[in-house]
């Protein structure tokens, strides 16, 4: 069978990526132009900026993810993009990078969904999935559990009732004020602390739902407490506590849906995917459930890239699900295929 060459391009929050794979699996160059230093200054991404910084990377990342990969212009086969969910404006700047690419290359264009990018980043470098399969979708804008009967049938059976999991992080980052975004920081933090401070348990309505705004209250109101009593808030011990509660929920959660469901494989994807604590709480699953493969993308493949893309795009070239060039940016873009 012919190798499939799929350029692909990811613009949907602060990273401008573009990323060449072969055959859904095989990343070729995977560039990553990451605003992050400069959101940094604001605690948190300020669209405007956003949009114009992708304006400015785009050209560069995409020459750069083709000379990586050694491979000229006309061994492409397609060119996929992320539609959405996103910022509107962001997105607008792949999209159009896209359609110009696919339409002076003569080659289809396939309009991928974000949230089907990060869980098919499982499959990078690794088999395809097993189906039935529980995918906890795990992002700055998203906490989801999407259950997958077969490689083309999905229903999301929990989600966040208010903050996703990320946000959370990210917020209780700013009331400890350390660098955005505060997912990141708060693991490493809490590997020099220990979970000392009492938390509330977050409640969400809902068998299979999450909710975490009341564990950040918590966290506000913890910070307010000491500070008021004049005693020194430990902030790894915090990030510990923090990351505690809101993981175990994640865990807690997933694990009532393992019992219930007759799964072959459950897999981790989106940016919290690289925390460490959820890492190895899926390793003890693993242990416990050995009859059922658990996964996670390679650290590379959490955070926000082109290569998920192009490996989600894979199954859609192959099914002929192509776009047009009237089709658009979708911020709250829902279907997953
Ligand atoms: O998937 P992603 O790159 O962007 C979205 O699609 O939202 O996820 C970004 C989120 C941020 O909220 C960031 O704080 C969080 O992922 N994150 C982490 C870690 N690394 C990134 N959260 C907890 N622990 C981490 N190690
Ligand atoms: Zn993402």
């Amino acid at each position: 069978m012919k190798d499939v060459y799929i350029l692909a391009i990811e613009s949907s929050c602060d990273e401008t990526a573009c990323a060449i794979v072969k055959n859904g699996k095989e990343v070729l160059s995977n560039v990553v132009n990451s605003q992050i230093d400069f959101h940094k200054q604001y605690g948190g991404v300020i669209p405007e900026s956003a949009s114009r910084m992708h304006v400015e990377n785009i050209s560069k990342v995409i020459d750069s993810a083709i000379n990586q990969a050694k491979i000229k212009h006309s061994d492409l086969d397609a060119v996929a993009y992320t539609q959405g969910p996103g910022l509107i404006g962001s997105l607008h700047i792949g999209v159009v990078a896209a359609k110009t690419l696919a339409w002076t290359l003569g080659l289809p264009l396939i309009p991928v969904n974000h949230i089907y990018g990060h869980i098919m980043a499982n499959q990078i470098d690794n088999d395809d999935l097993d189906y039935p399969l529980l995918a906890l979708v795990v992002s700055g804008g998203h906490s989801e559990l999407i259950y997958f009967k077969d490689k083309n049938t999905y229903e999301v059976l929990g989600k966040t009732t208010d903050d996703a999991v990320g946000e959370a992080f990210d917020k209780v980052g700013r009331i400890m004020d350390i660098p955005y975004p505060g997912g990141v920081e708060i693991d490493k933090l809490s590997k020099d602390g220990e979970a000392l401070y009492k938390l509330t348990e977050p409640k969400a309505e809902g068998e299979y739902n999450f909710s975490f705004s009341g564990l950040k209250s918590s966290v506000l109101q913890l910070v307010a407490r000491e500070n008021k009593a004049g005693r020194e808030v430990d902030n790894a011990n915090l990030a510990a506590s923090f990351q505690m509660v809101a993981i175990d929920q994640l865990i807690r959660v997933s694990e009532e849906l393992i019992n219930k469901l007759e799964l072959k494989q459950f897999v981790l994807a989106g940016g919290v995917a690289a925390n460490s604590r959820l890492r190895d709480e899926v390793k003890r699953l693993s242990k416990t459930y050995p009859h059922i493969k658990f996964g996670y993308p390679q650290m590379k493949y959490c955070s926000d890239n082109a290569a998920m893309i192009g490996a989600a795009a894979y199954p859609l070239y192959k099914n002929k699900k192509f776009g047009s060039l009237s089709d658009g940016a979708n911020p709250s873009h829902r279907k997953l295929f």
